[in-house]
């Protein structure tokens, strides 16, 4: 067999065999591939697509191209809530709690990575004191005992995504959805989880800029699951504007705890909700997911997620206070209020540029070596639809070195648009796919 025909066969849309997909795989991961034959074939998928029988290979020799985890020691129900990036996404940060209220696990790994603010864990580590596990069995020990384990990614979890995503990082090929479905998929499968639910963003802050996508990338994912005989439930959600108010890492953890005390922003705590509603259904526990909203409502409401988040920050070493107090949390002591120029409503918050707004302040990260401050970010005291006057502050910033605060100020003036038609405010929740 030879990688050139195979790339032949993509080029001109026929149909490849699991042995030719199999081959092309095992031997670029193994180095007998070079990148201009991988960059090619990709290349021809992203003009080509795969079919169904293609994806499901593709994505199991990704799956297997490294470890491959079980964690059957875990007694808990785990589901495994994944997001495919969006700007002020502090998710995992409450909802981990509330799944804990009913037994359901989290036994997940997270990545650093490079962004507008840090990955979870990095959120999670602007408490004093925290540290995340570092074995499969502290990670193991953890949900057994608080119901919520989170580590580092390891390059031992599909390192062939790694190969692949660096390579069509610089070839143009990112943008595909076979490519993409796959890359998550293998992940996904690749560490257990007895559900899956995948909240794909839609918009400008989004990966996915249009419905049309997102809802084929969701039904792509779900294909994939299905092949694979585990469940899988997606939900498309907006990210036309930030989610909630904070965009940064301490921010967002204040901002996390304070939905879990029902002080949330709106459209965060809808999303919450709705997430922690479709994991008790595919549990088996409820099946009117209105019904299943109302029981997430009285672990909020009776404190009971709290204490589980607390319970979780205790035994990571980290300080617990903070849950009460936030004075044990770093939280930049400069601040810039961003006001609006003219009198009307908001019409836009581009997610993207507020992220960059955050980024620049040092939130996040642009090269894998840069160092987080976790103080820093931006805190939106608007959102679209709100009727603003000249002078009303839009957004505020928390900024620690004086230098980086005027780019943020014109990544929000490229962010903010006013305008005199009043729009309606937008829904989190665009659709739930099974
Ligand atoms: N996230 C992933 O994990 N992979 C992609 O290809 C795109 C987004």
């Amino acid at each position: 067999m030879r990688a050139v025909d195979i790339i032949q066969k993509k080029r001109d849309n026929e149909t490849l065999t699991t042995e030719e997909i199999t081959f092309l795989l095992d031997n670029y991961l193994k180095g007998n591939v070079p990148d201009y034959q991988m960059s090619s074939f990709l290349m021809a998928v992203y003009f080509n697509g795969m079919a169904k029988d293609e994806l499901k290979v593709f994505t199991e020799r990704m799956m297997h191209s490294g470890d491959i985890i079980k964690f059957e020691k875990i007694t808990k129900f785990l589901v495994d809530k994944h997001s495919t990036g969006g700007v002020g996404d502090k998710t995992t940060i409450a909802l981990a709690p509330i799944f804990a209220c009913f037994d359901i696990g989290t036994a997940k790994l997270s990545g650093r990575g490079l962004g507008h603010t840090g990955g979870t864990i990095d959120k999670f580590e602007s408490i004093k004191g925290f540290t995340f596990p570092e074995t499969r069995d502290e990670l193991v020990n953890l949900v057994n005992k608080t119901g919520i384990g989170i580590m580092g990614y390891s390059d031992k979890i599909v390192p062939l995504d790694k190969k692949l995503y660096s390579l069509r990082d610089v070839t143009a090929t990112v943008p595909s959805i076979p490519l993409i479905a796959s890359s998550i998929m293998s992940k996904k499968l690749a560490v257990y989880a007895d559900g899956i639910i995948l909240d794909v963003k839609v918009g400008s802050g989004a990966f996915m800029k249009n419905l049309e996508d997102a809802e084929t990338l969701a039904d792509t994912m779900i294909d994939i699951g299905d092949s694979f005989d585990r469940k899988v439930v997606a939900i498309l959600t907006d990210m036309d504007q930030p989610l909630g108010f904070a965009v940064g890492n301490s921010l967002e953890i204040i901002e996390a705890i304070e939905t879990l005390k029902g002080n949330g922003p709106k459209d965060f705590t809808e999303l919450v909700k709705t997430l922690a509603a479709i994991a008790l259904i595919i549990k088996g526990d409820e099946t009117d997911i209105e019904v299943a909203k109302t029981k997430v409502d009285e672990v909020i409401h009776s404190g009971k997620a709290l204490s589980h988040l607390k319970d979780f920050i205790r035994n990571c070493g980290g300080e617990e206070k903070i849950v009460d107090d936030y004075s044990y949390l770093k939280i930049a002591e400069k601040t810039y209020d961003f006001k609006a120029e003219k009198d009307g409503y908001v019409s836009k918050i581009e997610a993207e540029s507020v992220g960059k707004a955050a980024m620049v302040l040092g939130a996040g990260r642009a090269t894998k070596a840069d160092i987080i401050d976790h103080s820093v970010g931006v805190v939106l005291e608007k959102k679209i639809g709100s009727k603003v006057k000249a002078g009303d502050v839009l957004a505020k910033i928390y900024y620690s070195k004086e230098e980086t605060l005027n780019s943020s100020i014109e990544k929000l003036k490229e962010a903010f648009e006013i305008s005199n038609e009043h729009l309606a405010e937008r829904d989190v929740i665009i659709k739930i796919k099974k």
